[in-house]
């Protein structure tokens, strides 16, 4: 990771350790050259650093078409709403109220320089998912944290991750008093459904790679 990008990273809002986010841009590097990556969950745009920045590299090394996509509403997670644990007053839209980091995120990525290879898809993850048909070098999961969410997250998007491509789970805790389940029964599905198999873990990030089936196909 460029110092200067890792700067940014570091500077931005959001909830990614750094030893996470060093693996997050490891695995991106590995797999960007072969397509977009995407993830779920863009809050302020600490984790786009890193997934921008592997496609920064893929670019340079000669696969300019690659992009990171990030799918969030912007309105926040149940715990980023006012009265909740993770909840940034700052955040909050004046006129309406309601959460909003898509001006944080874009203010983020412009400082970065990574308007270029960072897009963001605003919007339901349900509803951008029913539309998707791009197959994906790596799907990082880390939006909404309730069962609901994360179930319909990895049903709307893991089945196009390519063979060979990766799947990341963020805050995957396997006792409860260390943190909600709802990314752990994902990745317990996951690993359940056979089309993938485990390869990385650092903190509470899980990494996963598609070894059977290809995109499009169901992953259980
Ligand atoms: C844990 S935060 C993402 C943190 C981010 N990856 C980072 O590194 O800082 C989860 C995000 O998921 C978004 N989210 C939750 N449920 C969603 C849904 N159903 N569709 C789209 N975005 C959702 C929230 O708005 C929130 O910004």
């Amino acid at each position: 990771m460029p110092a200067d990008l890792l700067a940014h990273a570091d500077a931005a809002k959001g909830f990614m350790p750094a030893d996470e986010g060093a693996l997050l841009h490891r695995v991106a590097v590995e797999r960007a050259a072969h397509g977009p990556v995407l993830e779920v969950g863009t809050y302020c745009g600490k984790s786009a650093i890193y997934l921008g920045a592997a496609v920064r590299q893929a670019r340079r090394s000669g696969s300019p078409a690659t992009v990171a996509f990030t799918v969030d509403h912007h309105r926040g997670s149940e715990e980023n709403q006012a009265g909740w644990e993770h909840h940034d007053a700052s955040l909050v839209d004046p006129e309406s109220g309601l959460m909003d980091t898509l001006p944080v995120f874009r203010r983020t990525i412009q400082r970065a320089g990574l308007e270029g290879e960072v897009v963001a898809l605003v919007g339901r993850s349900t509803t951008l998912s029913a539309h998707w048909r791009t197959p994906l070098s790596l799907l990082f999961i880390d939006g909404g944290h309730a069962e609901e969410h994360a179930h319909n997250d990895y049903s709307g998007w893991a089945s196009w991750v390519m063979p060979g491509g990766y799947l990341v789970i963020h805050d995957v805790f396997e006792r409860p008093e260390d943190g909600g389940q709802a990314p752990y029964h994902v990745w317990q599905r996951a690993l359940a459904g056979g089309a993938f198999a485990e390869v990385g873990t650092v903190g509470s990030m899980r990494v996963l790679r598609r070894d059977s089936g290809d995109a499009g196909d169901p992953v259980g």
